[in-house]
């Protein structure tokens, strides 16, 4: 297929889009995908994830299965059978970047998805890369994959070597439980091989959102990404560490960002809390620190950063143990109970939470540890993690000696948290103006 048939078929709404990797990314951008009235397919290696789509059910709260439903009414399906890819126009690759134990990249499921498209692949597929990654991912490791991998010798194009099939790197940037900032209006940046992939990449998405925003090269699209997140990253560390210091010093941290925030430039506010959570921020910084080593690049902020976020759930379990101890008790034989396990208020996604870290913390030191989260009806095993608990009640919250708010879900009332417990800590100012001696802000 030449590059005018393909935005041919975009224009006609006829080109067949793949998206691998179903989670929390690659599902509602292939929902986006069907809405515009493209032919979409999803591809999965988790059955169960395959064949709840195909009878309509979801496993994402946020996407009711009503959504499902009306998505399969418009074509949608999906799979486990790769050889399928072979009959797409546009694969979009969706699937996990995490650390290792070393907190080194690792690249195996974006290996190994393009181990599954390389035998599929043919002249014309647009092959664009979403997942996360330090900048060099697409060039150094997805293209050579996908080259060396396919049987008819087919090679990606570049500026001058001409080619037959197209790659790109696009960041996902979602905010997950963001309800103001629809989808569609958060502009896409691409970077494609060559123009021309570049292009194709740009009309691709072009017909989903609204604005997209070229850049030269597939690397300057993954440092986008990276900015971005370190940014966050960066900028969180600070406020926590200013935290720290306020509370030492008898100030309302809280209080500071929101004066702080009426400065109509040059000030942008983020919040303290218990730790850093989620599939980014906790995570991304670390690919580029990698990265630039080979460069023989240290990257202090990022350190000094994870550093100071990295010490947050422990200074929430401090907090912990110094209100107990101001009532006479221990955390050693104490109940605590932790509202919110999820990385943030108003999603159910446990990767990264600070949550986890602070119950096996609180495990750790002997006390008597239950949880409530209305997103989680029971907390298993995960890579990190193994705690086998069940979401408690909130009806006798008087029963535990400190009840712990590490998120701040919108569904809980506070005020009745605060006057039914004999002891709260707070770590997010969900309590913000309510006051009472058995409330603690840490
Ligand atoms: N979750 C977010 O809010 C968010 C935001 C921006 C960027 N990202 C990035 O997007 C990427 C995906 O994140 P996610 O949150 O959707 O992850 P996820 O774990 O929710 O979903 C990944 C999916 O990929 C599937 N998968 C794994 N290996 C596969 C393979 N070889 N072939 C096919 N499918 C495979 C898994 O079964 C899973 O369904 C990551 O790089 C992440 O850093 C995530």
């Amino acid at each position: 297929m030449t590059s005018q048939e393909f935005k041919n078929k975009l224009q006609a709404r006829t080109a067949r889009v793949g998206l691998i990797g179903l989670g929390y990314v690659g599902l509602p951008l292939a929902l986006l995908f069907n809405e515009q009235r493209f032919p979409v397919t999803g591809f999965d290696i988790d059955k169960k994830k395959v064949d709840t789509l195909n009878s309509g059910g979801s496993y994402i709260y946020r996407i009711p299965s009503t959504e499902i439903d009306v998505a399969r009414q418009g074509g949608f399906s999906a799979t486990a059978d790769f050889a399928r890819l072979r009959d797409m126009d546009a694969i979009v690759i969706c699937v996990p970047t995490p650390l290792n134990e070393y907190h080194e990249p690792d690249l195996s499921y974006i290996v190994s998805t393009a181990e599954s498209i390389a035998p599929h692949l043919r002249a014309g597929q647009l092959i664009i890369l979403e997942s996360t990654t330090y900048p060099g991912t697409t060039e150094e490791v997805l293209v050579p994959i996908l080259e060396k991998g396919n049987p008819s010798g087919l090679k990606a194009t570049r500026a001058k070597e001409g080619g037959a099939f197209y790659v790109a790197f696009s960041p996902e940037r979602e905010d997950p439980g963001n309800q103001t900032v629809a989808r569609r209006d958060i502009p896409k940046v691409v970077g494609g091989l060559d123009p021309c992939a570049s292009e194709l990449a740009a009309g691709l998405y072009g017909s989903v959102f609204n604005r997209v925003v070229l850049v030269s090269t597939p690397a300057a699209a993954e440092m986008t990404k990276l900015l971005e997140n370190i940014y966050r990253c960066v900028n969180i560390a600070l406020v926590n560490e200013l935290k720290l210091l306020s509370l030492r010093m008898g100030i309302n941290i809280w209080e500071v960002i929101e004066a702080a925030s009426t400065k109509p430039f040059g000030f942008q506010a983020f919040y303290p809390g218990p730790g850093l959570g989620g599939h980014c921020i906790p995570i991304d910084p670390f690919y580029l620190s990698w990265k630039a080593k080979a460069f023989d690049f240290h990257t202090r902020f990022i350190e000094l950063a994870g550093e100071v976020n990295l010490q947050m759930p422990y200074h929430v379990v401090a907090s912990v143990g110094a209100a107990l101890n101001e009532r006479r008790k221990t955390i050693n034989g104490s109940k605590v109970l932790v509202l919110g396990v999820a990385y943030k208020k108003d999603i159910d996604d446990l990767r990264e939470s600070p949550s986890l870290t602070i119950i096996e913390l609180l495990q750790q030191q002997g006390a008597q540890v239950s949880y409530h989260d209305p997103y989680f009806k029971f907390v298993g095993r995960g890579r990190k993690y193994d705690l086998q608990m069940e979401c408690a009640s909130l009806d006798n919250l008087g029963q535990y000696d400190c009840v712990l708010i590490v998120t701040d879900h919108s569904d809980y009332d506070y005020p009745r948290i605060v006057r039914e417990s004999q002891l709260v800590v707070d770590t997010r100012n969900a309590t913000k103006g309510i006051s009472s001696r058995n409330l603690v802000r840490c």
